[in-house]
């Protein structure tokens, strides 16, 4: 059986977790390092700015919301326009430990993934080049971009660069699980250390395992039962055009899952419990009890970590060379 293959995998390769003290299937989340903080800062107001966008009004924080999980708690985002979006926006909170971006995998990296939204016509809907002129028309922001690139140029792929490298700094260590693998006994309840026990006995871990419990394999979304959804998304088969991929789609991670509702590519279940319920039936063959969906939700809601902390950027103004924001059209 499949599960059962994955979790020999998993044992075979323990000696990957020696450090870990308990010797569990996941880590926990190491803090970030900063090493060039110039850079962090320059990401960090990109990341803010709704100049970026065609209206002037959507950032990447508007879909991916630092104050609630990174994500927007909505089922699919609003776009451009108030245009209704594809697919549930997932969180950007330890997003460096994916294997590839987005639920289809079709972006390699943080840096690769960033262009995409802003020239995306129904998320923030700019040409790269419109968006590349706002920003040079800003002399605060040639500073710092000179200060970070060492040249006068401002492109997209610094732009890119910066964003990627302040993601890189959106990791939530310390999490209440976390401290319990690192050995303190009374960071968790007996209830939640029986609920991480069922996730491992009954073959969870399987596909959400490592330090994200997710974002490190494509799985099919229906393993043994199928998935019912209007959303059209095919998975990884929208790309590849095989059968084989048809709904399968990125794991995503289960940190701070507790704040990421509503649930699924499809953004169609709101509460905890019923994921957890869909996924014992669809994945595992496996009808839970209320009291084992209990203990699994309660383990699950331990992994919420540290959120990242700081001062709000505040964003050079535009001027009067600054191309304007077109919010009604
Ligand atoms: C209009 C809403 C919206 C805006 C604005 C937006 N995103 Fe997203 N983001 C999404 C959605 C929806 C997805 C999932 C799309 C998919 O998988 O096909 C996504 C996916 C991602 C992912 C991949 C996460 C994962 O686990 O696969 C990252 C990282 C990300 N966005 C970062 C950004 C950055 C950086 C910006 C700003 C430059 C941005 N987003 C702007 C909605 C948005
Ligand atoms: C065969 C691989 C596999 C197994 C086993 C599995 N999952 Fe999942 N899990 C996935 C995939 C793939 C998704 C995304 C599906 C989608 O959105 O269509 C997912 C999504 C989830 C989500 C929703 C996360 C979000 O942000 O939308 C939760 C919660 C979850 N799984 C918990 C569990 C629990 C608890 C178990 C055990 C009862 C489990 N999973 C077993 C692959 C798996």
């Amino acid at each position: 059986m499949r599960t059962l293959s994955l979790m020999a995998g998993l044992c075979l390769g323990a000696s990957a977790w020696a450090n870990v003290p308990a010797n569990e299937p996941v880590e926990p989340i190491a803090p970030a390092e900063i090493t060039d903080p110039a850079k962090v800062e320059l990401g960090k107001q990109l990341f803010f700015d709704p100049r970026l966008s065609r209206s002037g009004f959507i950032s990447c924080n508007s879909c991916h919301n630092l104050s609630m999980g990174g994500s927007d708690n909505l089922p699919s985002s609003i776009g451009h326009n108030w245009q209704q979006g594809p697919i549930n926006s997932p969180t950007v909170l330890n997003s460096s430990l994916n294997l590839a971006q987005f639920w289809d995998g079709r972006a390699a990296d943080l840096k690769e993934q960033a262009a995409g939204p802003i020239a995306n016509p129904m998320e923030m809907a700019f040409t790269h080049i419109l968006a590349i002129d706002v920003l040079r028309s800003i002399p605060q922001y040639r500073e710092s971009f000179k200060a970070v690139y060492k040249s006068d140029e401002i492109t997209l792929d610094e732009v890119t660069d910066a964003v990627a490298e302040f993601e890189k700094t959106l990791v939530t260590p310390n999490s209440r699980f976390d401290l319990w693998l690192k050995g303190d006994q009374q960071a968790i309840t007996q209830t939640e250390l029986e609920g991480y026990q069922l996730f491992k006995s009954i073959g969870c871990v399987a596909c959400h395992n490592g330090p994200a419990l997710g974002g490190n394999s494509f799985q099919k979304m229906g393993l043994v039962e199928p998935y019912e959804t209007s959303n059209p998304a095919e998975g990884v088969a929208g790309l590849t055009g095989k059968d084989a991929d048809r709904f399968k789609f990125k794991v995503p991670t289960l940190r701070n899952v507790e704040l990421t509702y509503p649930y699924f590519h499809d953004g169609a279940y709101w509460k905890l419990e019923e994921s957890v319920d869909i996924m014992a039936r669809l994945q595992l063959g496996r009808k839970l009890s209320e009291e084992e969906i209990g203990k699994i939700t309660a383990f699950l809601k331990t992994l919420t970590g540290q959120q990242p902390s700081f001062a709000l950027p505040i964003l050079p103004p535009s001027n009067n060379d600054t191309p304007r924001p077109q919010p009604f059209e």
